[in-house]
């Protein structure tokens, strides 16, 4: 298929069957996922495959994610990680500083979604469906125990892969227009905003399943309604980040 028209039909699938991945596919998602750029070339990424079905169910609670996390073909969790170059750094007597601020966190943060997101391209290009699972991020404490996880690394996401059983409507996204700036940096009118709740209004209205009285302002009004996961500053305390 043609890549436009394959990211185009992206939907994130939270039905699998039940067959797992081979190990010869799942080395391609892994090779595939390696192959994106890299800031700096640090390759400040780990990618953990859960299969101990107990760590999978605790995963499962939670994060929420009945039913397509022990389910789907695989099941990564996506760590961004610098655990690694301060091996390096203490190998060679060298301070860690440089390793543990806002900076080199974001550089790791974006490596690794950059790794998740070519993986994930390239499972539906093999006709495989994929779920980011953000909800790992609900208890940080307990996922790092589980992947027993050391310091300077940081459990970002997980992401289930696996054959489709089936699908969601694509989810319309803002107007090309809405995120399209020239030069400067525009505000969205009222308009624009009121234009996008309704299409998404009658997308939800009428999805096939999960049909909801919700717009996309409302949904953002929820989501922002108070602050989450609030257990992440003291998280990443914990993992030897200083901000
Ligand atoms: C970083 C990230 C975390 C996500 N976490 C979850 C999650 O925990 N559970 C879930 O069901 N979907 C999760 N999603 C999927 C989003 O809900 C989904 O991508 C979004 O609603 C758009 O729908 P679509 O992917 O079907 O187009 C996550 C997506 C991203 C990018």
């Amino acid at each position: 298929m043609d890549l436009l028209k394959q990211l185009l039909s992206h939907t994130s699938v939270r039905k699998f069957a039940k067959d797992k991945l081979s190990p010869r596919l799942k080395n391609q998602l892994l090779c595939a996922a390696q192959s994106g750029s890299s800031s700096n070339f640090v390759q400040a990424y780990s990618i953990i495959e859960v299969t101990d079905p107990q760590k999978l169910a605790a995963i499962e609670k939670l994060a929420n994610g009945f039913g397509y996390i022990k389910d789907a073909g695989a099941f990564y969790v996506f760590v961004a990680d610098l655990n690694k170059h301060a091996q390096i750094l203490t190998q060679h007597q060298q301070p860690l500083e440089a390793l543990k601020n806002e900076e080199s966190f974001i550089v790791s943060v974006v490596d690794t979604t950059i790794a998740a997101q070519t993986m994930a391209v390239y499972a539906e290009s093999v006709g495989l469906g994929i779920c980011y699972i953000g909800g790992i991020r609900n208890d940080l404490f307990k996922m790092a125990e589980l992947l027993e996880l050391p310091e300077y690394t940081f459990p970002l996401f997980g992401l289930s892969v696996g054959y489709p059983a089936g699908k969601n409507e694509v989810k319309p996204r803002l107007p090309v227009e809405d995120i399209q700036h020239t030069d400067s940096y525009q505000p969205l009118s009222s308009q624009q905003i009121d234009a996008y709740d309704q299409l998404m209004e009658d997308y939800y209205a009428g999805r096939t399943t999960n049909a909801a009285d919700a717009d996309w302002s409302k949904k953002m009004l929820a989501h922002f309604h108070e602050p989450r996961r609030t257990h992440t500053t003291e998280f990443l305390k914990k993992q030897g980040f200083e901000f």
